[in-house]
C-alpha cells in the first residue's frame, strides 16, 4: 500500500482493509504497553483543514508523533489555497516538503485533484461525500466488540450523508450486512449504493435501503447514527429537524435490535436529536471506544501508506 492514497474505501481491496485492521491492532497493543513504534521516524504529515475538527485533527497529529514523525496543522483559510492558488500547484509544492497530506474539506473532487497532482499519499479526512477513516475505524471497532463482522448486520438510522456513504463501502468490503433507514428525500448517494451492492455481492452480504427505522434495526448487531445536519448544512437545520423526526436512536429503537447490539456514532453528537443521552451513556454504547480507535486505525493507515 506504500505510496497509495486513501480517498475512498471503495478503492481498497478486502485484503487491504484487513491489513489496516491487523496493524491497527498491533499498534494499539504496543501503545497500551508503552512500547516504541517509530514506523514514521523523521516523516511529516501536512493536515489541511477547511472545516472544524476535534477527533480527526488530534488523532492524526498525536498519531504522527507516536509514530516518531511530526504533523503540521494547515488551516485552509491561512494557506494561499484560500486565496485562490490552484490545488494542482499546492499539491506539487507540498509534495516537495512533506511525506503525506491529510485533507478535510467540502468538495470530494478537490481532494481527488489534490491526489492527482501530489507525489505523496493523500488521505481523505472527510469530504461532503465520504469519511473513509471514520468508517474503517467503525468496522474495526465492531470487530473488536463482536469478534467478526462477516454475516453480522449494521443498521444506520438518519441522514444519507458522507458517513453512511463510507459505511456502505466499508461494510460491503468486509461482508457485513448494512440496512440504511433514511427519510425518502435523504437517501445515500446512488453511485455509492451501486458500488456497495457490487462489493456486497462479491463478499456475500446485503445492502438494504428503507424508510422505516424499525425495519432497519431488526436483528442488527450494530446501530449507527450521525447528525441530521452536517458541516456546511447549518442553514437547513430547522427543515432537517422536522424531516428527521422519528429517526432518533432512543431506548425503544435499541430494544428492537439484538439484545447485545452495540451503538455507534462518529461524533460530535446532538443529544436529543439523532440520539438520546440515555443511549449515548448507556451500557450498549461503544461510542468512546470508536473515538479512541481513530488514533490506532489512522496510525496503521499512515504507516502503510507513508512508511518505508
Ligand atoms: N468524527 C469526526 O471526524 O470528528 P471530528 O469532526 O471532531 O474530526
Ligand atoms: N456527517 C458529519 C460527520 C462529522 C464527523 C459532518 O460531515 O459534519
Amino acid at each position: 500500500m506504500k505510496g497509495k492514497d486513501l480517498l475512498s474505501v471503495n478503492d481498497l481491496s478486502a485484503a487491504e482493509v484487513y491489513r489496516i485492521f491487523a496493524l491497527a491492532r498491533e499498534l494499539k497493543a504496543k501503545q497500551k504497553r508503552g512500547e516504541e513504534h517509530y514506523l514514521l521516524k523523521g516523516k511529516t504529515l501536512g493536515m489541511i483543514f477547511q472545516k472544524a475538527s476535534t477527533r480527526t485533527r488530534v488523532s492524526f497529529e498525536a498519531g504522527m508523533w507516536q509514530l516518531g514523525g511530526s504533523a503540521l496543522f494547515l488551516s485552509a483559510n491561512d494557506l494561499q489555497i484560500g486565496r485562490g492558488e490552484p490545488v494542482k500547484d499546492t499539491a506539487r509544492v507540498l509534495s516537495r516538503y512533506l511525506d503525506g497530506i491529510m485533507i478535510r474539506t467540502f468538495s470530494h473532487a478537490e481532494v481527488e485533484e489534490l491526489a492527482r497532482w501530489a507525489d505523496i499519499p493523500v488521505i481523505n479526512g472527510l469530504t461532503d461525500y465520504l469519511h473513509p477513516c471514520q468508517a474503517l475505524t467503525d468496522i474495526f471497532t465492531a470487530v473488536e466488540h463482536k469478534g467478526t463482522v462477516k454475516g453480522r448486520k449494521l443498521a444506520y438510522i438518519g441522514d444519507g450523508n458522507n458517513m453512511v456513504n463510507a459505511l456502505l463501502h466499508t461494510c460491503a468490503k468486509v461482508g457485513m450486512d448494512i440496512a440504511v433507514a433514511t427519510p425518502p428525500a435523504y437517501a445515500p448517494d446512488p453511485q455509492v449504493v451501486l458500488e456497495a451492492k457490487a462489493a456486497a455481492a462479491e463478499h456475500g452480504s446485503e445492502v438494504t435501503l428503507v424508510n422505516d427505522p424499525k425495519a432497519a434495526v431488526a436483528e442488527a448487531d450494530v446501530l449507527y447514527t450521525d447528525v441530521w445536519a452536517s458541516m456546511g448544512q447549518e442553514a437547513e437545520q430547522a427543515v432537517r429537524r422536522k424531516a428527521f423526526a422519528g429517526y432518533c436512536v432512543d431506548e425503544a429503537l435499541l430494544k428492537l435490535a439484538k439484545p447485545d447490539a452495540i451503538v455507534m456514532h462518529c461524533l460530535p453528537a446532538h443529544r436529543g436529536e439523532e440520539i438520546t443521552d440515555a443511549v449515548m451513556e448507556g451500557p450498549q454504547s461503544a461510542i468512546f471506544d470508536e473515538a479512541e480507535n481513530r488514533l490506532h486505525v489512522q496510525k496503521a493507515i499512515m504507516a502503510l501508506l507513508m512508511g518505508n
